[in-house]
């Protein structure tokens, strides 16, 4: 199958813009589940320390025979975990678990504003960015625009992405338009809208009438929108379904038509409130 297109970050490492998501994998699905991502021909896998699947992970990705410099590998940071010495300690614990070298992206996985430590767990960040070669780029998940501006204001660096429950029902257009701005790219988690978008009519419709499945329309909606995209799946088939978006293109009106399926629809929590 042919390969993601990248893009490129403003640090000027390139992510491939379609990755694979293992959120609510166990570590002992997670091995099936990446092996199978990298044969298809995903080079981009999104974990995190909160999944307790970064040794599947690592393992799968060891086994596989793929050289690791091929792979893009995100972890994250849990906010209990925030704060200079515990995020130091979080990072290296990650690493282990995966038993790698180097991740390619660190992210603070939620901005947890009741605990008004992300701006100094940023710097930290910065820091391990600055003087470890462990690390590739740093950025963020979960972040609303108000916590963006007070990270770019208060701190050198600007997140290279933000990693967003964005889907159909849930399109994030300001905070996209923020993203742009800011020159941070969008990155979209439970991008099928945990599989609920996927029966929407207009997203049926449109699969129909392009002889593709919702997944892949909506998938390639990301895609043509611009987002870094990481769908999750644990189904063999489904794995590879979703790969195959690189042949077909939906039209501007399609892109339009699922842009205006927007209706808030937050699945997961809201990160002015979460604090992990
Ligand atoms: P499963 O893992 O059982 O294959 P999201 O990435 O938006 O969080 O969505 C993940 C959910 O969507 C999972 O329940 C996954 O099921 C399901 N899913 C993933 N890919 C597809 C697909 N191509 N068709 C239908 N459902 C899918």
């Amino acid at each position: 199958m042919a390969d993601s297109p990248l893009t490129t970050l403003n640090n000027d490492v390139q992510i491939p813009q379609l990755g694979f998501g293992v959120w609510r994998v166990s570590n002992e699905n997670s091995i099936p589940a990446v092996t199978k991502a990298l044969e298809v021909g995903y080079r981009h896998i999104d974990t995190a320390a909160l999944y307790r699947n970064e040794k599947g992970v690592g393992q799968a990705i060891r086994a596989s025979g793929v050289p690791r410099e091929d792979i893009f590998v995100t972890t994250k940071l849990w906010p209990t975990e925030f704060g200079r010495e515990p995020a130091l300690a979080g990072f290296e614990a990650s690493l282990e678990r995966l038993d790698m070298e180097y991740v390619d992206l660190f992210l603070l996985h939620w901005p947890a504003p009741g605990r008004d430590l992300y701006v100094e767990t940023w710097r930290t960040l910065e820091k391990l960015l600055a003087d470890d070669d462990r690390v590739r780029a740093i950025g963020v998940s979960n972040f609303a625009a108000a916590h963006l501006r007070r990270l770019v204001d208060e701190t050198g660096t600007t997140p290279v992405l933000n990693q967003v429950e964005l889907h159909p029902t849930l399109t994030q257009a300001d905070l996209r338009e923020t993203h742009r701005e800011l020159g941070i790219a969008t990155e979209a988690w439970s991008p099928l809208g945990q599989s609920e978008d996927l029966r929407h009519p207009t997203i049926r419709q449109i699969a129909e009438r392009v002889g593709r499945t919702p997944a892949q329309v909506v998938i390639r909606w990301h895609l043509q929108i611009g987002n870094v995209v990481i769908p999750k799946s644990t189904t063999p088939a489904r794995i590879e379904e979703n790969f195959d978006v690189f042949g077909f293109e939906l039209s501007p009106e399609d892109v339009d038509a699922i842009e205006a399926l927007d209706a808030g629809n937050r699945l997961g929590p809201d990160p002015e409130q979460f604090d992990g």
